[in-house]
Parts: structure tokens; sequence; C-alpha cells
């Protein structure tokens, strides 16, 4: 069978008849930030560093491209901390199939780097900003540099970037009283502010309890304020999008933790080392790194990643207070 045949007769399908346009693919756990809720001590090096390297990263980038993913986005831990990390993107970028290369960073730098992003192939980007107060930035992140971090964000706008994305995790008694200046924030600019209900963790459960707002609340205030939801795209990830006509951006609502958000799932992911993670939470990964050795084993790749699909479950346990395996989402990329 050609490889064509194959992409029409055998896409990548679970048992509920969900596609995976969209990849997720970790390329590091390191990320040089220490948010309060995902790495409040930093990253800690483990016995087996050894991420995915760049021939692995094309080979199964290819092997997923032939059965119909065409988005991907590279995450972390901070995936720009991989010195090779323009290499990676430039290669994923050249692969037949791919039509979109986004990634999602902490902005780190991203004044600096923005154009090698861009000249590397990457046209999408998510960048975290929990809060406008530079000081109660420093206090979440362990990092004075929110100052930074939006000139990055204006540097990718500059750049050309086709969406800029802003990630906003919503914490009880830390920034749940910026609404209205985030939304100042998005009034002038094209940029899609996307508030992220703070998800649990196997490490975070004290600080959950204590921080942890249903998007409901988020969601009440835009109504008052005007802003309506629209239509999801297709490759789009797990955003409510809102918008309204006085404002050029736009504000999304990403709850885990509502009813029916697994149904419109439309994507996988890849550890760092190379393991298929059906759901952000769940059983750990399944090891595909053994067939990412040579070219020769693309079918075989592609054999096991379809074979995999039925194992794919209807939905996270989030809801049961079960975070899966998950010690934190650098782990895993988010
Ligand atoms: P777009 O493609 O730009 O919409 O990106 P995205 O929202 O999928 O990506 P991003 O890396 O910016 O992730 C934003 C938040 O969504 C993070 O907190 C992710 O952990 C969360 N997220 C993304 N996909 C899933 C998912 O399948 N399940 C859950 N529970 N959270 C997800
Ligand atoms: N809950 C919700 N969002 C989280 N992120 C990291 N950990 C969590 C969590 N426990 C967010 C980051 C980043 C994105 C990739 O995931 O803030 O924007
Ligand atoms: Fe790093 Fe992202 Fe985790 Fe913050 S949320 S510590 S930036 S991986």
């Amino acid at each position: 069978m050609s490889s064509t045949n194959f992409i029409e007769d055998r896409p990548l399908q679970d048992n509920l008849g969900r596609r995976f346009p969209y990849l997720r693919l970790s390329v590091t756990d390191v990320c040089n930030f220490r948010c309060t809720y995902c790495l409040p001590d930093g990253y800690q090096k483990t016995h087996d560093d050894v991420f995915l390297t760049v021939p692995e990263i094309r080979r199964l980038v290819t092997a997923f491209a032939e059965m119909g993913t065409w988005k991907i986005r590279l995450t972390g831990g901070e995936p720009t901390v991989r010195k090779d990390f323009l290499d990676i993107a430039r290669t994923v970028a050249g692969i037949d199939g791919i039509r979109k290369l986004a990634f999602t960073t902490n902005g780190y730098k991203l004044l600096q780097r923005a154009q090698d992003y861009y000249d590397a192939g990457l046209r999408a980007i998510n960048i975290s900003i929990d809060s406008l107060d530079p000081r109660r930035f420093h206090e979440i992140t362990g990092h004075d540099r929110l100052g930074e971090v939006m000139d990055g964000v204006q540097a990718a706008l500059d750049t050309g970037f086709e969406a800029v994305k802003i990630n906003t995790v919503l914490l009880k008694g830390l920034n749940d009283g910026e609404l209205d200046g985030f939304l100042s924030f998005v009034e002038d600019r094209p940029i899609s502010l996307r508030f992220i209900e703070l998800m649990q963790t196997g490490d975070n459960l004290t600080y959950f309890r204590k921080h942890h707002i249903p998007a409901t609340v988020v969601k009440e205030k835009l109504k008052e304020r005007g802003w309506e939801v629209q239509e999801r795209d297709i490759g789009a990830g797990p955003a409510i999008e809102y918008v309204h006509p006085d404002f050029q951006g736009r504000i999304g609502i990403i709850a885990p933790y509502s009813k029916d958000f697994c149904t419109t799932c439309n994507r996988l992911r890849i550890s760092a080392r190379g393991g298929l993670h059906l759901c952000l939470f769940g059983a750990g990964g399944y090891d595909l790194r053994p067939l990412m050795q040579s070219d020769e084993q693309k079918e075989e790749l592609k054999n096991k990643i379809l074979d995999l699909m039925k194992f794919k479950k209807s939905s996270h346990s989030l809801h049961d207070g079960d975070s899966g395996v998950r010690q934190n989402l650098a782990s895993v990329g988010g």
C-alpha cells in the first residue's frame, strides 16, 4: 500500500471517532522558571535527561504527518532552553504535511529571539503571563521579568507571527482581581488571552485547594461585559473563545473541569523521552522511542501508534481528583 493510500484509508482516529490533527511534542522537561503551581522548587535534574534527538523527532513527526497530523506544537518544560531548538523547529517545519508549527514558551529572551523563531518556521506562539503586576509576576514565576516578557510579546507581534496567544492560569487570591487589566491588554492588540483553570497535579494539591477558581466565574463576568462566544476552528486547542466589538483581541477560556471538555479532544502528546500520552492526565506514556531509530522503521512506528489509539479514553478523571501519574505539567508540556 502506498503511503498516500495509507493516509486516506487509516487516519489516526480513536474508538469514539475523534481525529488527531494536532500533536503536542515536548522537547525537554527542563524549565528555567519556577511557577508556583508547576515547579515551585525549579526543575530537578533526574538520572535520565536524554531527550529526543533531531533525527528521532524527524522520524516521529513524519510518521504522524502521514496519518493526518498537520499541526505541531513544541512544548517543554521550556522548549527554548534546548540549544538545538531552532534546528528542531526547522526540521519539523520542513516535513511534508505539516501546515502549522506552534510553540508554548514562558517568554524568556523572546525579545532577542523572536525573529530567529520566525525564520526557523514557527508561526504561532503561546506565552505564559499570569499577572500584569511585575511584583506578582515575580512571585508566581520566581523571575522578575514581566517587562522583558511583555517586550517579547510585542516583538512576536512585530515579527509577524500568525497567532500570538497569552496563557493566564486563574489563581484565587493572586490574579483574580486583574480581569479588567487583562481585558484592556487585548483592547488594541490582535492577541488571544486565555484564562486557564488551574489543574490539580500530583505535586500541587495544597496549592490547588487554596488557589483554584472555576472558570465559570470569568465566563459570567465576560457575559456581563458584552463578550460573545466564537465558533471553534478545526485543529483549535481547547479554549472557548470570546469576542467583543470594541476589542481587537480575544479572550479564551480553558476549563478542563467543564462538562464535555474532552469531547472535542483533537490532540495527542509525546513526552520529551518519546512516550506517547493519549491524554494530558492518565497513565504513563507508551515508549515509541525504540521505533524512531531508523527511517526503515516508519511503517512499524505508524502501526504501533494506530494500534495504541484504541486505548484512548473518552475523558480524563480530574473530576474525581485523579490526576493520573502527572506530578506537574512540565513533565509532558501541558
Ligand atoms: P492552541 O493551539 O493555540 O489553542 O494551543 P493550546 O491552548 O492547545 O496550547 P497551550 O500549550 O498554550 O496550552 C494552554 C493550556 O491548555 C495549558 O494549560 C494546557 O495544559 C492546556 N491543555 C491543552 N490541551 C489540553 C488537554 O487536552 N487537556 C487538558 N486538560 N488541558 C489541555
Ligand atoms: N494548571 C493549569 N495550567 C498549567 N500550566 C502549567 N501547569 C498548570 C496547571 N497545573 C500552564 C502554564 C503554561 C501552559 C503550558 O500550561 O502556565 O501556560
Ligand atoms: Fe516552567 Fe511552564 Fe512550569 Fe512555569 S508552567 S515552571 S514556565 S514549565
